[in-house]
């Protein structure tokens, strides 16, 4: 989604602006354009499409300048084209804004704006901001960014820079995430922090509501009231080759062959003596005794974690889970009280619809735990308890690694709670975790036969439909299985529950279908055969992903077999997704597309 950049300092500043932003590609835009300020002038240059548009046509410009503000804007409001792009200048030239998010009573301002003999030249409502801060500004900029703040409703980050300032810059945040980078004699503000990691690890992360005026040798923080706010520095310490793509075509290739080691960074810390210890997780014994039932919330890959968490949860703890699509939860008012948890799952801990999720339950007396994997993200911050996928930066707009890792929390938090609970004796509860600590080597050894998969690939790359198909636990990984197909490769797909494709589905399988069938767990190894055949009977080509001992019994009804080691069935799903990822990625390889930044989506959703 959009992001923002903004430098004040003695280097020139269009340069750090476009290597900010092109450190923020991964999110997804669709235009780009910065605005630079120049003693009391403000210029502004944006361009559709790619940020090599913009860099063409600012060498024709030329800007000089040591203050400015960039952006990458992913369309909501308006089609993406330079009009729409950010930054939008007020009528009077004087303010230029970027604006990350969505203004809900935009209509409302931008017909108020009008009234007030203000034009608008886009379609966007960051435009409206840009006016109502130039109709706010009585000499004071600080002021009217705070006064426009109250005006608006909806999400924002915002980068503001004004004529009557050459010397600083205004940001602001609201509901999307901003963070102001501290140098020596420069500062910046980003979106993410990669922006500016070339630059400084020392960060303030801004909080809702907060507004930040930024000079090069200073920065203030305050609240809507106008007071000043004390920030503790932020000293973030992943390093900058962790972003980069260290010699892989593709940073989602990077990042499947990082899973062995992010889950091996997740669990390690949590195993201690064989014992799970969950750092930042405080719930007394009490409530987990006690507890009635939880609630899992999340979007897209992380609502499949969440899925797959449903059946570990309920299998290990003996509680009842019920998932939600977050955007879903919000609006369904949903029974929770105060002997429920809430578990908020999001890679990025800043996608909107999870927050607003998250904030609905804590509102209706849920206790709240995030599963995240940036640490000081919005999510994180919100939630009662926090336990952090270590995944590292993912950079790649399909997620890979931390769902894995968001498998490795979730197995942390089931053993962790049916052991509190009584539900599961030492024995098992020791096999567990010892099954746990195989998994790194266990995904090792999927991946060093990859290229079988990359042979399926190639036989397959030009489907036009693609059919996944599980039971129980297995459903749920065909659902993130056919999420990442779609996603990067374009080809149309559906998961469905083994059971379920005869009650009307399995009309649409004719001669050559491709349906890719995970058969990870024993106990529905027979039924899963029957599904099988009734496809194959209808002319499906099977890919079937199952353990090395069933192999033999699988070949039989399949035309290709990946396995996966022999493992208990409930550890399955974090092991076999390696191999559908590799698929979708091969796929997605040899039809050209652009794998990393697969069209009209998103790394992190900051809209509703
Ligand atoms: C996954 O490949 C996606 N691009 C998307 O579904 C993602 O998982 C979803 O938007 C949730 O993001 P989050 O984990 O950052 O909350």
């Amino acid at each position: 989604m959009c992001g923002i950049v903004g430098y004040i300092g003695e280097r020139d500043v269009t340069p750090v602006l476009v290597g900010g932003l092109k450190k923020l590609e991964y999110r997804g835009y669709d235009s780009a354009g910065v605005a630079i300020l120049n003693d009391n002038n403000i210029s502004v240059v944006k361009a559709k499409g790619r940020l090599a548009s913009l860099e063409e046509r600012l060498s024709s410009t030329k800007l000089n300048g040591h203050v400015g503000i960039g952006h990458t804007r992913w369309a909501t409001h308006g089609e993406p084209n330079d009009i729409n792009s950010h930054p939008h200048l007020s009528n009077n030239g004087n303010i230029a804004v970027v604006h990350n998010g969505i203004i809900e009573n935009y209509m409302q301002l931008k017909e108020f704006l009008t009234g007030k003999g203000y034009e608008f030249v886009s379609e966007t409502d960051t435009e409206v901001i840009a006016q109502l801060i130039e109709y706010n500004y009585k000499g004071d900029l600080l002021k009217a960014v705070m006064n426009t703040m109250n005006d608006v409703e909806g999400a924002y980050a915002l980068g503001v820079v004004c004529s009557d300032y050459p010397d600083r810059f205004v940001a602001a945040r609201k509901d999307s995430p901003l963070i102001v980078g501290l140098g020596k004699n420069e500062n910046f503000i980003a979106s993410d922090i990669p922006a500016i990691l070339e630059y400084t690890r020392d960060i303030y992360i801004l909080e809702d509501k907060e507004v930040v005026s930024v000079t090069a040798n200073g920065v203030e923080i305050f609240n809507l009231l106008g007071e000043k706010i004390q920030r503790d520095v932020f000293h973030v310490d992943w390093d900058v080759s962790s972003a980069e793509k260290g010699g892989y075509e593709h940073f989602m290739m990077k990042e499947i062959s990082e899973e062995p080691g992010a889950i091996k960074a997740t669990l390690s810390p949590r195993i201690q003596n064989n014992q799970i210890i969950l750092d930042k997780f405080n719930v007394a014994d009490e409530f987990i005794k006690n507890c009635e039932k939880i609630n899992i919330i999340a979007c897209g890959t992380a609502y499949h974690a969440g899925v797959v968490g449903k059946y570990i949860i309920e299998k290990l703890a003996r509680i009842p889970v019920e998932v939600d699509v977050a955007s879903e939860f919000r609006y369904r008012d949903p029974i929770i009280n105060n002997k429920q948890m809430t578990i908020a799952i999001s890679q990025s801990g800043e996608t909107l619809d999870t927050l607003m999720a998250m904030r609905e339950a804590k509102k209706r007396g849920s206790r709240t735990i995030a599963i995240v994997n940036i640490v000081g993200s919005s999510i994180a911050r919100e939630a009662d308890d926090v336990l952090y996928t270590w995944a590292g930066p993912e950079i790649a707009v399909a997620s890979t690694k931390a769902y894995n890792t968001q498998l490795a929390a979730l197995y942390l938090f089931a053993l962790n709670f049916a052991r509190q609970r009584g539900e599961l004796d030492e024995e098992s509860y020791q096999d567990y975790i010892t099954q746990l600590q195989k998994l790194p080597e266990q995904i090792e050894a999927v991946l060093s036969d990859r290229e079988i998969v990359q042979k399926f690939a190639y036989n397959h790359f030009n489907a036009n439909s693609v059919f996944f198909i599980g039971r129980s636990m297995d459903y749920a990984l065909s659902m993130e299985g056919s999420l990442k197909l779609k996603e990067i490769s374009y080809i149309h797909s559906e998961a469905y529950a083994g059971g379920e494709l005869k009650h009307g589905t399995i009309a649409l399988i004719e001669e050559g279908t491709l349906v890719i069938c995970p058969l990870t767990q024993d106990h529905l190894l027979e039924k899963m055969i029957s599904n099988i055949r009734e496809i194959k009977a209808r002319g499906a080509v099977i890919l079937a992903i199952t353990t090395k001992k069933n192999e033999e019994d699988v070949s039989k009804v399949a035309d290709a077999v990946i396995t996966i080691p022999d493992m208990d069935y409930i550890f399955a799903p974090i092991v076999a997704v390696t191999p559908m990822q590799l698929f979708a990625y091969y796929v997605s390889v040899m039809k050209g597309n652009d794998v990393d930044k697969p069209r009209n989506l998103a790394k992190s959703v900051t809209v509703e």
